[in-house]
């Protein structure tokens, strides 16, 4: 049987704890076009939606240029829309759309739907020939938030330097900062793991599953692996069902995806087990030991490479 875990977010509203399917990385697309329009996302989230039980967590984004398959699979499904939690993005390293409340008007739109559960600001780097400014862009996200658009609101990529400016403005809080984080890149920025935690906003960890993405040749004789091995064969589950779990063991929200319908459901699964509070130690550290890997925002955040491992 599966069981589901929630966080709690700091305006009370509880959010499932992992997100199975995200819309961007292996399925990001430059353009959206009929000529662009992946079926096999389509057919993913579709199956996801009518075979994994509970509320299943999607992960979206304007840049993604991904709504249209997002929103062929909603349409389509028997799940009813309250067992169906989605985040979107507001563009910003590119500016696609004149602001938030516009481009979130066009998503709705084009996934078919009244409102997001979530919407974030993708990234506090911002266009060199945009036309907006993160606390314009913050104060419409607030907007919304009240209007009922997106019934939670937070940032994306947001250092500490960063959170500290917005927070200073802020007339509702950030509740969520969606960063990279892996056992093998556990601080994207200085300090910002400490920082969210401390300010009650709530981490999610994209990219959780680096280290399986990138596993160098000689992993068997890297510790990390052989001990994450181990514990596949002592809980009987997947290496991304441990590496996974020790993200939300850790505090942090895991945000996966696949190609693959059983690797989407056993990212669901991942709490009809448990690890112990010495092993997520253990895993813990034999992450730190390796070097930092950076998959995304790595022209920006590089530089903090020698700190992002502590
Ligand atoms: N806010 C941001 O700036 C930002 C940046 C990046 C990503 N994101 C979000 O986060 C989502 C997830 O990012 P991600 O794709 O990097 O997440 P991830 O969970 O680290 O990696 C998922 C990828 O790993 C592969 N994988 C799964 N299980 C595996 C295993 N056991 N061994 C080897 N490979 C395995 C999957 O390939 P298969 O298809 O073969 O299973 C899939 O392509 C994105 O889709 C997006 O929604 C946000």
């Amino acid at each position: 049987m599966t069981t589901q875990q929630f966080f709690t977010l700091s305006n009370g509203n509880k959010i499932p704890a992992v997100a199975i399917v995200g819309t961007g990385t292996a399925w990001y697309k430059s353009e959206e076009t009929d000529a662009t329009f992946s079926q096999d996302l389509v057919n993913i989230v579709k199956e996801t939606l009518d075979t994994v039980p509970g509320v299943v967590h999607l992960d979206a984004a304007e840049i993604y240029r991904t709504y249209p398959e997002l929103g062929a699979a909603l349409k389509d499904t028997k799940k009813p829309r309250e067992e169906i939690f989605i985040t979107d993005k507001y563009s910003t390293l590119l500016q696609l759309s004149e602001n938030p409340t516009v481009a979130l008007e066009s998503s709705l739109k084009k996934l078919g739907v009244d409102y997001v559960d979530l919407y974030l600001i993708h990234s506090p780097i911002i266009d060199k020939n945009g036309t907006i400014d993160i606390e314009t862009a913050w104060k419409h996200l607030e907007a919304l938030y009240k209007s009922g658009k997106a019934k939670n609101i937070g940032v994306s990529n947001f250092t500490v330097e960063d959170l500290e400016k917005l927070l200073a403005v802020a007339e509702i809080k950030p509740q969520v900062n969606q960063i990279e984080f892996s056992p093998f890149l556990q601080n994207q920025t200085p300090g910002i793991v400490e920082f969210s935690q401390k300010n009650n906003i709530l981490l999610e960890a994209y990219s959780p599953l680096g280290p399986l993405q990138k596993r160098p040749a000689d992993s068997d004789k890297i510790g990390f692996y052989s001990y994450i091995a181990e514990l596949t064969k002592k809980y009987s589950k997947s290496e991304a069902q441990v590496i996974l779990l020790w993200v939300y063991k850790r505090g942090i929200l895991p945000v996966t995806t696949s190609s693959k319908i059983e690797r989407v459901q056993q990212a669901q699964d991942i709490f009809s087990f448990d690890l112990t509070d010495e092993e997520v130690k253990k895993i813990t550290q034999l992450g730190l030991e390796q070097p930092a890997l950076r998959l995304y925002w790595a022209d920006v955040y590089t530089k903090y490479n020698s700190e992002a491992q502590k």
